[in-house]
């Protein structure tokens, strides 16, 4: 068993609600088991810089409900350097620093393990990021937040839709990944949903809106994701206000409101039962792995499979959206 002592936590990366939860849970579990700990400031940026600074219990009051990150989280460019890496490590080094858990997404996880490799130091991920891109778990820090938050815009938004009988394509986030844009859409009813992971089809998505017109249905919504290789919301009206002037075409970008705000409960939950277990296991040793939730077992998956791997969308979920849409 590796003994460490004193640990260091940052948020990185685009930032998600329940950070904060993570980040109290790993600081109070650390103390309980007799851990000095570190906060360092604006992700990579901060390490960097030497913006560290030892944490209490009382550092991480009232937090848990708050969206955002109190330590805020940055993107860092001289991260990606060796000498960038050296720099920061050196002012990990000169605090007797041996553990770092690291609240973010695969960028900052890619910086994680760098960081490993050079100087030995062993590392935790925690999985922070509205996308759920993150192979090795069933939920990622925020996405329930992000997802939540996206429903209630897109119910807010078929109010409106239904009032004008308009045709609406909703923009959510998700970078690379589909699965707000998934889950959001079923939860509230789209007729289609474009994903990254389904290839999307414009002549089907004409011939299916056409077909509603004569059926009478003019309210509809289309749920895209950002990263869909069609291209986003903008691209996909263009294409069915040519080839379907009769509908009454609008487009809704929802964009950064999906990373703020309270998180959920299960955002909390999952936030405070990861960064537990985070300590739990830099205390028995384990490193360079990136704690998650798999049927509800706590899982450690290396965190170069956790950034590689993709989680395959279930076909039955794109078959529920097509049978629910008629
Ligand atoms: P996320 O963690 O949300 O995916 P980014 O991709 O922006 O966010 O990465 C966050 C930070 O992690 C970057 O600004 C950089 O400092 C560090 N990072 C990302 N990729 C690498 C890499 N290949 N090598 C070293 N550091 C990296
Ligand atoms: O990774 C989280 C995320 O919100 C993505 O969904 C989105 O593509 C990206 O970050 C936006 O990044 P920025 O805040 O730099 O615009």
């Amino acid at each position: 068993m590796n003994k460490v002592n004193k640990i260091a936590i940052l948020t990185s990366g685009g930032d998600s609600p329940g950070m904060n939860a993570a980040l109290r849970a790993v600081v109070r579990t650390g103390l309980y088991f007799g851990l000095e700990v570190y906060g360092i400031m604006r992700g990579y940026s901060g390490m960097m810089e030497d913006d560290i600074f030892q944490m209490d219990s009382r550092s991480v009051a009232n937090i848990i409900q708050r969206g955002g990150t109190i330590l805020k989280s940055a993107r860092c460019k001289e991260f990606y350097t060796a000498e960038g890496r050296a720099k920061a490590y050196a002012n990990l080094k000169k605090r007797d620093i041996d553990g770092l858990v690291v609240i973010g997404g695969d960028g900052s996880f890619t910086g994680a393990m760098k960081l490993q490799a050079e100087f030995g130091i062993p590392v935790i991920g925690l999985p922070g990021t509205i996308d759920k891109d993150l192979y090795g778990t069933d939920f990622t820090i925020g996405f329930d937040t992000a997802v939540n938050t996206a429903v209630e815009a897109i119910d807010k938004i078929r109010d409106t839709a239904d009032a004008h009988d308009r045709l609406f394509i909703v923009e959510v986030m998700g970078r690379h990944a589909g699965y707000i844009a998934l889950h959001s859409g079923i939860a509230t009813g789209a007729e289609t949903i474009l994903i990254p992971e389904a290839s999307t089809n414009m002549d089907d998505v004409i011939a299916s809106l056409s077909e509603k017109e004569k059926r009478k249905k003019l309210v509809n919504i289309i749920v895209v994701a950002e990263g869909d290789a069609f291209g986003g919301a903008n691209e996909v009206a263009k294409v069915i206000k040519e080839r379907l002037p009769k509908f009454d075409t609008k487009v809704s970008i929802l964009g950064h409101i999906q990373r703020g705000g309270s998180p959920t409960c299960s955002d909390r939950l999952i936030a405070s039962r990861m960064g537990y277990h985070a300590i739990e296991a830099l205390l028995a040793g384990k490193s360079n792995v990136m704690v998650g939730i798999i049927n509800n077992e706590m899982s450690y998956t290396p965190l170069e499979i956790a950034i590689r791997e993709k989680d395959i969308i279930d076909e039955d979920w794109l078959r529920i959206v097509k049978i629910l849409a008629s």
